[in-house]
């Protein structure tokens, strides 16, 4: 998505992103080795939720929930079945946000698109049955890059809210970090240097106890 077709100003920040890998052995600043880092690591995980989601229309499932889904740009540059319907839930700012970036892209997805602005603490699963989403009918969630960032209680919460709203042939991919604590303490510097440029990636994440996830969505509701 081009800089100079968007209604808004890109922040600095985001201006300043590397838009090639460097030659080997190429200088390069340290907010550009933190955003490479990062990319790196996105790359992978988007490859696998890639794979998650065509899998699951594979399997015929035809809700799709992206809870947290951000900047996701699934439901634009993905293959789609005619029939399937892709939920994109996230905070309101960010949906408002980048519904504008798209208007002004005048982007066209794939599939029939809905996108929930709601807080994933909250009661999002009124949100997102006011939308459309059928919970007679089986769904795909995934939560991708999300569970850091809500505290336990509300990861609890949401991993409930999900069984519930969840048929039978339904199914869910998440990550995790293991131990955000002992990241806390590692990644002090990735802290510092991402704090300086965005904001604490580490610290912005919530290490505390978590249930075991497999346990949780194991049983039955
Ligand atoms: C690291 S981004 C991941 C975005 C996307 N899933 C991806 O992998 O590119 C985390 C997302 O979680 C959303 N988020 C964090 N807390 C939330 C909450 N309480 N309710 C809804 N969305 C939330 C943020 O707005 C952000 O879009």
């Amino acid at each position: 998505m081009s800089a100079a077709g968007c209604a808004r100003p890109w922040p600095s920040v985001l201006a300043r992103h590397p838009t090639r890998r460097p030659a080997e052995g190429e200088p390069v600043t340290d907010q550009q080795a933190l955003h490479l880092h990062g990319s790196r690591y996105i790359g992978v995980r988007s490859r696998f939720y890639d794979d998650v989601v065509r899998d699951a229309l594979r399997g015929g499932v035809r809700q799709i929930v992206l809870l947290a889904a951000g900047l996701d740009t699934r439901a634009f540059r993905l293959d789609w079945p005619a029939d399937v319907t892709l939920y994109e839930v996230d905070q309101p700012q960010m949906i408002d946000f980048k519904e504008d970036v798209l208007r002004g892209e005048q982007a066209q997805p794939g599939c029939r698109r809905i996108a929930v602005g709601t807080d994933l603490r909250e009661d999002w699963p009124a949100a997102l049955t006011t939308a459309g989403f059928t919970r007679s009918v089986p769904a795909a969630w995934v939560a991708e890059g999300l569970l850091a960032y809500l505290p336990a209680d509300a990861e609890e919460r949401l991993l409930r809210q999900i069984h519930q709203l969840s048929a039978p042939g339904s199914r869910i991919a998440l990550d995790r970090i293991a131990q955000v604590n002992r990241l806390t303490s590692d990644a002090a510097p990735l802290d510092q240097l991402s704090s300086r440029h965005i904001h604490p990636i580490v610290g912005g994440c919530y290490g505390d106890p978590r249930w075991s996830r497999c346990a949780l969505l194991g049983r039955r509701r």
